[in-house]
């Protein structure tokens, strides 16, 4: 087991990462120390995953939360179903809440943890690529509105995070490449080694080789946690880990949540960033193409939906947590492995990149 620290001070936590964590009887009892626990989790997880945790902590006042499963369930509907469900079992402030599944779950049961009496402890058990990677990393918990996506929400670090790499092995070929989206943002953003990295071991990722996905999750965890450490409520760097998404979320939103995956979304979004930046003159073509080519070789999409138009695409992006003074503020790329948050591009050039279309997909 590898366990990598987010460094917030009195709230820095262990990121720990391995295989067979969840048979690890001992290590769930000590990670989980509370008498009221309450486990928020899926129809799709809780056949897999769910005994496991309920049987490490059997001594214990367990209650489990099954949320339906999708995108188009993290809503305040679901948010109120956990917080009931806490005040029906009468727990108190020393309960911990614990999130077993993707980072649908997580980013739901983190912010019922944020708001039940103010705040009570919370547990990340993430179950997908993407959920190890990204989102239970670094406290960001919310909830979607028919208006906008993740609008609701609050920064709520979890105390631990246990990554079994073993529950991958169940994730459809899918949801892996949707996690895929995330691991190639960081190499995207910040490192041109990790892109060379990436541009030579996508297949070992695709067939999911245990040594290719712990080197990844780890080396995505460190670069996320650092970035955290160093800006935990996006006041600057951490807006850079939007690369691709201000795109992504417009099409998520477009579309109706739940039709593409938030990683496929991501994956269209990245390609569209680097076309943008290349059109802006801050990467050359052939920079561009190698960002296209990497995201593509995950079988993730490099254009928007073909059924989306622009003005619809462009609507959905004008709610974004990141725009001022009503201006869509994006992240571009000004080489492989660097970005800068950007408002100031003639608006043209925004709408022939959300014009294009490559019948990707
Ligand atoms: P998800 O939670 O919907 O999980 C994907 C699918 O895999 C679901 O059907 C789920 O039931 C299933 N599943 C989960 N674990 C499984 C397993 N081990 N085996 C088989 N099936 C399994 O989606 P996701 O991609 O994990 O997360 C996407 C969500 O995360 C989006 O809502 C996105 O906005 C959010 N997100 C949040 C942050 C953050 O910082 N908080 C960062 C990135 C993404
Ligand atoms: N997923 C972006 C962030 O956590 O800031």
């Amino acid at each position: 087991m590898i366990t990598v620290t987010v460094d917030l001070e009195e709230r820095s936590y262990p990121i720990m990462i391995g295989t067979g964590l969840l048979d690890d009887q001992a290590l769930l009892g000590k990670s989980i120390p509370t008498r009221q626990i309450m486990i928020v989790t899926n129809d799709i997880v809780a056949p897999l995953y769910l005994s496991r945790i309920t049987s490490a902590l059997n001594e214990r006042a367990c209650r489990v939360v099954v949320l339906p499963d999708g995108e188009s369930f993290k809503n305040l509907s679901t948010f109120e179903q956990i917080l009931t469900a806490l005040l029906e079992a009468r727990f108190e402030r020393s309960c911990t809440v614990v999130a077993l599944g993707g980072g649908v779950v997580g980013d739901i049961a983190g912010f019922a943890a944020a708001c039940y009496q103010r705040g009570v402890s919370f547990v990340q058990i993430p179950t997908t690529l993407l959920a190890q990677v990204d989102s239970s990393v670094g406290g960001k918990t919310a909830v979607n509105h028919p208006l906008g996506k993740n609008m609701i929400g609050a920064f709520y670090q979890p105390v631990t995070v246990i990554a079994d790499l073993n529950t991958l092995q169940t994730l459809p070929q899918r949801e892996l490449r949707a996690g895929l989206a995330e691991i190639i943002k960081y190499g995207l953003i910040g490192d041109l080694r990790f892109v060379e990295w990436l541009e030579a071991h996508m297949q070992q990722l695709l067939a999911r080789e245990v040594d290719a996905i712990a080197y990844a999750v780890e080396y995505s965890c460190r670069a996320k946690s650092a970035v955290v450490a160093a800006d935990e409520r996006e006041s600057a760097a951490r807006a850079l880990l939007n690369f691709g998404h201000t795109f992504g979320h417009g099409i998520e939103h477009a579309l109706g949540y739940g039709v593409w995956l938030h990683g496929e979304a991501v994956g269209a979004g990245m390609a569209m960033a680097a076309r943008m930046s290349q059109r802006l003159g801050q990467i050359s073509s052939a920079d561009c193409e190698r960002a296209v080519a990497l995201i593509a070789s995950a079988g993730l999409p490099i254009a928007p939906p073909s059924n989306l138009d622009s003005s619809e695409l462009l609507t959905a992006m004008l709610i974004d947590k990141k725009n001022k003074k009503g201006r869509i503020r994006l992240v571009l790329m000004s080489e492989v492995g660097r970005a800068e948050l950007c408002d100031d591009y003639p608006s043209p050039v925004l709408t022939s990149v959300l014009e294009e279309r490559l019948g990707s997909r």
